[in-house]
């Protein structure tokens, strides 16, 4: 089987391509990825470097119709996309939406016009944030709290999960209009290795490595709803092979937790003070709460998750960025200072 990722440079679709790599021999990957800030060659030197590499790696722009045309008419029968390829960062977003409309709009379109004129298998990645957000409440106050099912209307908040309702609508366009073989997964919160140091974990994995205090945007109560990367990218497999054509599937694991609790769950777990962080500035338009119904995806392809303590799966991940400062270190200065422009 052939597989083009797009954006498998980047935090989940790099995890992917390791992952494939490893565990299923018989699948030859091409990633296509612009190398933006987010992605690393290096994430992904151990499988396209030796003499015999697994996995191709091609520098590119998704928006750039012609070289997505070739790609995909490369991939022959039986052949298939998974695109992951987004600018993903709010914060980024809030500063700078032209990126987003450009990569996660026209990018998507590219891609799409690709997929219908050679007839090829598309699996769309996208996010929670399309359905807006949920009230806040305490899950023991209210256990039939409400979450996000592929029902709920969409309602982005920020120019990211704008952009990105705005390509599940292309796609579920292209799919009724000109019947492309195209699913959707609109997944929470993911951590895990090779995130990015902007985001919120590794962001504040780093900065007790480096003895900084954690900082928590507002008030520290906003929820997300927090999925090992692994336990993502297994499910994006499940839906690729048996996900009904048109279809979209919800991926979450059950793992809500506000920001306070999990920062003071990566301070216990380094030893420190869990009351040694700082409340800055908040994000504007901050989303208060994500939770995934994730019973299709359950029911219908028996996907369940292997991930299922949120304090184990951070301990690892403290650990793995402990390990691996060679490959965080170099930008982890220049995002602090973009994050110190801002006052958080
Ligand atoms: P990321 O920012 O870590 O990686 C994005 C990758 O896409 C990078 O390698 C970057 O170089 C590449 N890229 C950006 N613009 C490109 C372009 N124009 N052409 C080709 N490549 C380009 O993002 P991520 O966190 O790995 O997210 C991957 C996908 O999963 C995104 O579509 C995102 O919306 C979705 N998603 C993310 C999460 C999460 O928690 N991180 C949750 C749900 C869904
Ligand atoms: O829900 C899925 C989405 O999760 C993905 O679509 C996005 O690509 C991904 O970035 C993520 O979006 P969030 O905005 O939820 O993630 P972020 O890591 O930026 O922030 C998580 C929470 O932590 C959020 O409530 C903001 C807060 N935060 C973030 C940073 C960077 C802080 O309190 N302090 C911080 O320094």
């Amino acid at each position: 089987m052939k597989l083009l990722v797009t954006g498998g440079a980047g935090f989940i679709g790099a995890n992917f391509v390791l992952a494939t790599a490893q565990q299923r021999p018989d699948v030859e990957i091409t990633v296509l990825d612009k190398l933006t800030y987010a992605g690393d060659r290096a994430t992904l030197s151990s499988v396209t470097g030796g003499p015999d590499p697994r996995v191709r790696l091609v520098e590119g722009d998704v928006a750039d119709s012609a070289l997505v045309d070739r790609l995909v008419g490369e991939l022959g029968d039986g052949g298939a996309v998974v695109h992951f390829a987004a600018e993903s960062h709010n914060d980024n977003s809030l500063h700078d939406p032209w990126p987003f409309v450009q990569t996660n709009l026209l990018g998507t379109y590219a891609l799409l016009e690709a997929v219908r004129k050679h007839g090829a298998r598309l699996h769309h990645v996208s996010t929670d944030e399309v359905y807006g957000d949920l009230p806040l409440a305490d899950p023991s106050d209210d256990p039939d709290r409400s979450r996000f099912t592929a029902e709920t209307p969409y309602n982005p908040s920020s120019p990211y999960s704008a952009t990105k309702a705005g390509s599940d609508l292309l796609v579920r366009a292209w799919v009724r209009s000109f019947g492309v073989q195209a699913t959707i997964s609109n997944c929470s919160n993911n951590y895990g290795p090779w995130q990015h140091v902007e985001k919120f974990i590794p962001r504040q994995v780093t900065n007790i490595i480096d003895g900084v205090r954690p900082k928590v945007y507002g008030a520290g109560t906003n929820v997300r709803d927090w999925i090992h990367v692994e336990d993502h990218n297994r499910a994006v497999w499940a839906v690729l092979q048996r996900g009904r054509i048109g279809e979209t599937y919800l991926i979450g694991a059950d793992g809500e937790a506000n920001n306070l609790r999990v920062v003071r769950t990566l301070l216990e777990l380094a030893g420190r003070d869990a009351d040694a962080y700082d409340l800055v500035a908040d994000r504007p338009g901050h989303d208060l709460r994500y939770a995934i119904d994730a019973s299709l995806l359950r029911d219908e392809l028996g996907w369940r998750p292997l991930h299922r303590d949120l304090r184990s799966g951070l301990k690892a991940t403290l650990e793995w960025y402990r390990d691996n400062e060679a490959w965080w270190r170099p930008r982890k200065a220049a995002t602090e200072a973009k994050y110190a422009q801002l006052g958080r």
